[in-house]
């Protein structure tokens, strides 16, 4: 029997954190604690969190020829993602700035830099199981992905109008509650929704089929949270599991993924998720 391989093209990132008491509001300025500096981007953090879970995986993304661009490539590999198609750009890596509040809730601003050039047109995605990508790179590098892939997953986060030819060259569209504001749930074969510490719910042309409810954790940081369920959903997809269960094992992952500092903080192993479901059983 071959094991299934995951290809994740998207995003690499630097994050640079502060952490604040409350979020800041428009036109307030506030005092924050040191600087937190760690890897992120949506593609390199499901990369990292599928390889975390045991899964073969490729990460199809763009670094600069700066130090923040070797600290991805040496980071994705110390995870132990294949990194043979991660590609120098001619500008800067993307930084995102990130606060965090008391509760572990955060904002993001990134700054694109070398993501926005990534094209994927020379590779080919035939050897992949399954092709997991987000829009945090252009939607029509992911447009094309989606079509030559044999199974893509699409994760529509940040928010955006998401073109109805992408939606529909996805097996499963992944969205949290405020990236669903921009789609209309009835028009998408297969949806799943996270609703952060109230779980996932999973629907076809809008009707509710299933839904999980995560372990209640005491969340650190929430930041990357999502990136660890699809991740987590994307490998239970790839073996071929039902719904339900990877529903459950998604949204373990998810809230365990938010026990520590920084969007690949707290990674977890395949055995620590099934450990988390046994229990819970
Ligand atoms: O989903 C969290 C990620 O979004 C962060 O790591 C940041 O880099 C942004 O891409």
């Amino acid at each position: 029997m071959t094991l299934p391989r995951l290809a994740v093209v998207g995003c690499a990132n630097r994050d640079v954190t502060i952490r604040v008491k409350d979020l800041p509001r428009t036109g307030e300025t506030l005092l924050g604690e040191d600087l937190q500096e760690s890897m992120g981007g949506k593609g390199a953090n499901q990369a990292a969190a599928a390889a975390r879970l045991g899964m073969a995986t490729t990460f199809f993304g763009m670094v600069g020829r700066d130090s923040a661009g070797e600290r991805v490539v040496r980071n994705l590999t110390a995870h132990g993602v294949d990194v043979r198609c991660v590609r120098e750009g001619n500008g800067p890596t993307g930084t995102a700035l990130i606060t965090v509040d008391s509760h572990g809730e955060n904002t993001i601003v990134v700054a694109p830099g070398v993501n926005d050039e990534l094209d994927c047109r020379a590779q080919s995605f035939d050897v992949f199981d399954v092709v997991l990508g987000q829009l945090e790179v252009s939607a029509r590098t992911m447009l094309d992905v989606a079509r030559r892939s044999r199974c893509f997953l699409l994760n529509a986060a940040p928010p955006t109008k998401v073109h109805r030819d992408l939606l529909d060259a996805s097996e499963v569209v992944i969205v949290n509650e405020t990236e669903l504001l921009g789609l209309t749930l009835s028009e998408i074969s297969r949806c799943v929704v996270t609703l952060g510490a109230r779980g996932a719910e999973y629907y076809e042309f809008g009707e509710r089929r299933d839904v999980a409810r995560p372990p209640v954790v005491q969340p650190v940081d929430t930041v990357g949270a999502g990136d660890v369920f699809c991740a987590a959903f994307a490998t239970q997809f790839a073996h071929g599991r039902d719904m339900s269960e990877i529903l459950k094992y998604a949204v373990t992952a998810g809230a365990l993924a938010t026990l520590a500092v920084g969007a690949q903080g707290a990674l977890p192993l395949d055995s620590e998720v099934r450990e988390w479901l046994a229990r819970a059983s």
